[in-house]
């Protein structure tokens, strides 16, 4: 018999472990500061309100009803095969994903341990060298991804019940334990208060058309959505698990995760003048000066903190490389009659290729590019800007207009008994609202808006 989900909470956990990773804690906080504060916020709320959730609802549609792999699920809602390429891109997609994301993911790894070694800290050049010095090398940053990719594999390995939903269950309580010992920390510093109200004032004149697609794009990769990520993990539904409570439930943890984590960075940068920037430099070298900063009267603190600090980023992947992991596991298991272990073999392989590559593109080998950029970026836009929004697209335009409507109606209202008032509703905004706003990213990316 197929494994599923042994409770609703395991499901749920486990989802949102999928959705909330690297994007809530280092993503999100940059992207609401540069946009406007509290306004980006309610605009990024809005989007996770009218499409998230129904983009989410769509792919728990389609991968519930087949109680398969994502390939063959987007065949079975309609007559037309031709679907079942969507599932296959998002199983591209999610393996690419993987394997670049597991390079970071190695790093956060990496200064965790170098952190309860109490090595890091110290003023902002000596953490810049170290990074520098550490992400060039050609061994260790690989070896730190490669770690990341087996750690991922050997849960994986376990299966849905005991693999996926028990560590899920573990580990997303201790990780939002974490997050919230860092916010009162970082809140309880002097002066932070001035991060908080940087970060939760509403700043409108900020806001133009580009705020509005950054908000999208983010909404977006922070639910995981567009790479039959959630298609995959809903074929391990019950029968009887509410599909749109669980996608408000999901939404709902993500959303409140990415603005905690806000309400962890800048209060402590604040406190200690620091103007925190974006990207890898925001994680591996602004916040260890931070940290070493902030509680320079109190050292053990600063220790601590900065130990909780990057168990919580590590905590966040493991729980999305899952689920990156787990889609194109069931594919090979299913399609290619292989055992679960041959199928997450062929997977691990693959990312661990890319991640070799994604790696010394950006230290060891920086001559190894594709389009003047490296080849990690090229990786990160391809998947980001491209076969996201495309797969949540697709998604939409074949649940809207092309799926078998009865089959939709039944697992929208688990066989009309629930959520009926709401269908409507849905499928005007899958039918209508998301597809027009996702082409309208897709444009402007291009610059043709
Ligand atoms: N949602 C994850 C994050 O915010 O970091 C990233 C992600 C996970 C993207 C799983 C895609 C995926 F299939």
């Amino acid at each position: 018999m197929r494994d599923s989900f042994g409770s609703k909470i395991g499901l749920v956990l486990a989802t949102a472990g999928s959705a909330v990773g690297l994007g809530n804690v280092w993503r999100f906080p940059f992207m609401a500061g540069q946009n406007g504060g509290a306004a980006f916020i309610i605009i990024y709320i809005f989007f996770i309100v009218i499409l998230g959730v129904p983009g989410m609802v769509s792919e728990f549609i389609v991968g519930r009803h087949a109680g398969t792999n994502a390939a063959r699920a987007y065949s079975r809602l309609s007559t037309g095969r031709q679907w079942k390429h969507v599932g296959v891109m998002g199983i591209v997609t999610s393996t690419i994903i993987l394997g670049f994301y597991a390079v970071v993911a190695g790093w956060c790894l990496n200064y965790l341990f170098v952190s309860i070694g109490g090595d890091i800290g110290g003023d902002a050049s000596s953490v810049r060298q170290y990074f520098v010095q550490f992400s060039s090398s050609p061994v260790s940053p690989v070896l730190w991804g490669l770690t990341f990719i087996v750690l991922t594999h050997l849960v994986i390995v376990r299966g849905i019940r005991s693999g996926i939903e028990k560590f899920s269950k573990l580990m997303m309580p201790t990780m939002f334990v974490l997050l919230i010992v860092l916010v009162v920390a970082s809140c309880m510093l002097p002066g932070s208060m001035k991060g908080v109200t940087f970060l939760l004032n509403p700043n409108f004149s900020k806001v133009d058309g580009h705020v509005f697609l950054a908000a999208l794009g983010q909404a977006f990769f922070s639910l995981s959505l567009g790479t039959a990520c959630l298609c995959t993990y809903s074929s391990y539904f019950s029968r009887s698990t509410n599909l749109v409570r669980s996608a408000v439930q999901i939404a709902f943890i993500d959303t409140l995760v990415a603005i905690l984590a806000g309400l962890m960075i800048f209060p402590a940068a604040f406190s200690v003048g620091i103007n925190p920037d974006s990207g890898p430099s925001l994680i591996f070298i602004t916040l260890p000066c931070v940290f070493h900063e902030a509680f320079a009267g109190m050292p053990v603190l600063g220790y601590v903190t900065s130990i909780l600090f990057y168990a919580l980023l590590s905590l966040a992947a493991l729980t999305s490389t899952i689920s990156m992991h787990e889609i194109g596991t069931a594919f090979f298991h299913e399609e290619l009659n292989k055992s679960r272990k041959t199928a997450a073999c062929y997977v691990s392989a693959l990312a661990a290729v890319i991640c070799i590559v994604s790696s010394f593109s950006v230290g060891y080998m920086p001559g190894l590019q594709l389009f003047g950029m490296s080849m990690m970026d090229c990786f990160d836009k391809l998947t980001a800007q491209l076969l996201l929004p495309l797969g949540g697209f697709l998604t939409c335009i074949y649940i809207g207009w092309f799926a078998s409507f009865p089959r939709v109606y039944e697992e929208f209202t688990n066989d009309s008994t629930v959520n009926r008032s709401l269908f409507r509703v849905y499928l005007f905004l899958v039918r209508y609202v998301c597809p027009t706003f996702i082409l309208a990213i897709f444009l402007d990316q291009f610059g043709l808006l």
